[in-house]
């Protein structure tokens, strides 16, 4: 690898600088509710941050703010520590790649990556080699000649990696820039992303509704809704610890139950109290929700056969799925008043063993089943 860039040197350092920070952000379109309500986040220098979030959620809103195109109706951002209104967007050094990649299709891939370089008056001799490096970066060595139009969807997509990364900016900020790829290209590209940012050490900010790509590229991951942060923590923390039933739900397959907290710590439906775990002290009698994920119940043919597990239930299935590298079943529970538990089942020697109709035990561990306030 031929690309030589100072930052990753001495990332370590590097890694306790704030590159952006958002202070009580807020963006109102007059249109009702806001977009972005009162977000605050920080980002270290070096880190790859992903804002995930469902289609509405303010995800773009929040990422045009960061890149100056649009100015927030209250708070402040600051990147490097300064105001980013301070500087029109093109002076700014952040490079950009959006869903649609707006590449100039009548240029080749070396023309489009030397773009910026000589928008910003770089040395024309350095340009080649340069433009050279960055195609080598994303792979696309030896592709220079081609024109844009010459080039696969996913061969398009680096070159618009490659461009927004030549001129080695302080900052990169990825809109949805995977969403048009079929799966597979979509999964490389995710590697590839997260590859390219280690060698950089380039301060980067991905928006996505994949919580796949989410949780496989970022070093930190702010979960939004309706305009709202969720939570902001490392991918493993996101997934172990929801902070409430949006993201419990929207990261995972999780199911869900109501009742009312117990003077210890448990879940009441109906007559029977369920064993689970909250992160905060309810009043006694106080509605809540708890959240298990599928992969987190054992399925059984008896209670005996689940006597490891905390808490064992007998319930029926309702649906089987069978989804290639495991199978899901839908199961009702007459004891929780007739609530269903989704089930991931990873044994293939024992897909299909449960059919609709069949008596089946549950079993989870007290830890699994998390007790929320409910959503709001
Ligand atoms: N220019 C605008 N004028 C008025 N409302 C807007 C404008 N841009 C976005 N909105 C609204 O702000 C909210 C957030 O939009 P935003 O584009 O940030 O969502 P998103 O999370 O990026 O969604 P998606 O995943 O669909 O791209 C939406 O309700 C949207 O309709
Ligand atoms: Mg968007």
């Amino acid at each position: 690898m031929t690309v030589q860039i100072a930052a990753k040197a001495d990332a370590t350092q590097a890694a306790r600088e704030v590159a952006v920070r958002a202070s009580h952000v807020s963006m109102d379109f007059g249109s009702g509710a806001l977009a972005v309500d009162d977000a605050s986040f920080e980002l270290e220098k070096g880190r790859f941050l992903t804002i995930l979030g469902p289609s509405g959620s303010g995800k773009t809103t929040l990422l045009r703010m960061i890149a100056g195109f649009q100015k927030q109706t209250a708070g402040e951002i600051t990147i490097n520590g300064k105001a980013v209104d301070a500087a029109p967007p093109h002076r700014r050094s952040v490079g950009m790649v959006f869903q649609k990649l707006a590449l100039f299709p009548h240029m080749t891939a070396a023309e489009n990556v030397a773009f910026p370089l000589k928008m910003r008056r770089f040395n024309p001799r350095q340009i080649a080699g340069r433009v050279d490096q960055f195609l080598d970066l994303v792979k696309l060595g030896g592709y220079g000649d081609r024109r844009i139009n010459e080039l696969s969807g996913g061969q398009q997509q680096r070159v618009a990696i490659a461009r927004a990364l030549v001129f080695e900016p302080d900052l990169l900020l990825l809109d949805e820039p995977l969403a048009a790829l079929d799966v597979k290209l979509r999964e490389e590209m995710q590697l590839e992303f997260r590859r390219i940012q280690h060698e950089l050490g380039v301060t980067t900010i991905n928006v996505t509704h994949d919580q796949r790509e989410a949780l496989v590229v970022s070093d930190n991951v702010i979960v939004m809704d309706g305009g709202r942060i969720q939570q902001q923590a490392d991918p493993v923390a996101l997934y172990r610890a929801p902070a409430n039933p949006f993201v419990a739900g929207f990261l995972g397959l999780s199911s869900f139950v109501e009742g009312t907290a117990t003077a210890d710590g448990n879940l009441k439906v109906g007559d029977l109290v369920v064993q689970g775990t909250a992160a905060r002290r309810f009043e006694t009698g106080a509605p809540v929700v708890a959240a298990i994920r599928a992969e987190q119940i054992r399925l059984a043919g008896t209670r005996e056969a689940l006597a490891a597990c905390d808490m064992t239930l007998e319930g029926r299935v309702c649906d089987t799925i069978f989804e290639g590298e495991r199978q899901m079943y839908v199961v009702e529970i007459g004891a929780l008043c007739g609530a269903t538990f989704r089930v991931y089942h990873h044994d293939p020697d024992s897909f299909g063993l449960f059919r609709v109709g069949d008596p089946v035990a549950l079993g989870w561990n007290r830890r699994d089943l998390k007790i929320f306030s409910p959503a709001a």
